[in-house]
């Protein structure tokens, strides 16, 4: 392999090196395989393996049952794989003390014939719980004191249920409110364990299975605002008092209404510095509906402003699509008058947008995306 580089370096010496585009300098007068020209027309997980990138996909476990097409490109397309719901707390226990695995198992096991990699979402997150434990602190039935018993009891239950399957998890999903000022959100959590619950929700995840990788993980915060400051600061507080946090997720759930987040690069790189691997976890472009050629423009430029910034964050481990097809996607049942925020339509047809993330990573050169 070593000769087979140094060769390539010396036939596409002087000259010939701008054939392989701009950042061809590589230290030591070798040619890695990142900087190659590669064929664009390759499935996207195909295109980010030579950077170590995983390409992920949340996962409609009722789709993947019934829709062959979908099955199919689901393990073609990706390595890494989310289940859009069947991991949150509502979905695991429904009932109290009574856990259902079947579709959280079934999605691990898909992922594992598939060679896929499976991000884990969500430990903690004040929407999807469960109906006995919202009325539960609701009505006081369920104690503060209580609550703290349940909130350990969950995640030590769940990650190690999944130790070992799971490669990183969202311990806390949408910690912070937004605006200028943003705060820890007040919820059922921060109320029950107090301001610093989670830095003990990532003691009890580390705790369960020392080996998983540990994230937060939030949305509105691609670019450097208000928001995404308060989580730097934060997550650099947490790394000083030891907690075991590994890594943010950033989820680019766009709506061209906004501006692009053109530094989210910029972004990532601080949290980079920090020691912190970073992730795109749930990245879908939203527009209203009917499209304009504007919005198939904003929504290109959108999905390559993304995955460029993962691609130049040396620790940026994963670029996940919040679903890749229109015909599936959780966009038009929120977003009213809104939709088309994925890079397939809804007969599962590539868009400008699908091509466009081929096109980047056929494209890219720059670090390879090792785990801390
Ligand atoms: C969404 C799912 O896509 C929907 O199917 C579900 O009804 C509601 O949740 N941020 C998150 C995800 O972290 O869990 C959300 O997923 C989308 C916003």
């Amino acid at each position: 392999m070593k000769t087979m580089r140094i060769l390539a370096a010396g036939l596409l010496a002087a000259g010939s090196l701008a054939l392989v585009g701009p950042s061809t300098a590589v230290a030591g007068n070798e040619i890695s395989s990142v900087d190659r020209p590669q064929p664009v027309d390759q499935p996207l997980r195909a295109l980010a393996k030579r950077h170590d990138l995983r390409i992920g996909t949340a996962v409609d476990m009722d789709a993947l049952g019934s829709d062959t097409t979908y099955r199919t490109l689901v393990a073609r397309e990706f390595s890494a794989v989310t289940a859009e719901n069947v991991m949150k707390w509502e979905s695991l226990e429904p009932v109290r003390g009574q856990y259902n695995w079947g579709p959280a198992d079934e999605l691990v096991e898909f992922a594992r014939r598939n060679g896929q990699k499976v991000h884990g979402h969500t430990l903690l997150w004040h929407n999807q719980l469960p109906g006995w434990l919202t009325s539960g602190v609701a009505d006081g039935s369920i104690s503060s004191a209580e609550l703290r018993d349940i909130v350990r009891d969950h995640i030590k239950t769940v990650v190690r249920h999944f130790a070992g399957k799971v490669w990183h998890w969202d311990v806390v999903n949408e910690a912070f409110t937004d605006g200028d000022n943003p705060v820890l959100r007040d919820t059922i959590f921060k109320t029950a364990l107090g301001p610093d619950y989670i830095a003990q929700a990532l003691k009890w995840a580390h705790e369960a299975d020392p080996r998983v990788k540990l994230y937060l993980n939030d949305y509105a915060i691609d670019g450097i605002n208000a928001k995404s400051t308060a989580y730097y600061n934060y997550a650099k507080q947490l790394r000083a008092q030891r907690a075991p946090l590994d890594g943010m997720g950033f989820q680019g759930h766009l709506d061209l209404q906004y501006p692009i987040p053109i530094d989210a690069a910029a972004n990532l790189a601080r949290f980079d510095k920090l020691g912190l691997e970073t992730a795109f976890t749930e990245v879908d472009v939203r527009y209203f509906l009917p499209a304009s050629t504007y919005n198939t423009a904003g929504q290109v430029g959108s999905f390559t402003v993304l995955l460029q910034a993962c691609l130049l964050t040396p620790h940026c481990v994963m670029f996940t699509l919040w679903g890749f097809t229109d015909k599936y996607s959780w966009v038009p049942g929120f977003f009213t008058g809104q939709g088309e925020a994925t890079p397939l339509d809804a007969n599962f047809q590539p868009k400008p947008a699908y091509t466009a993330l081929q096109l980047t990573l056929a494209g890219a050169t720059g670090p390879r995306h090792r785990d801390f």
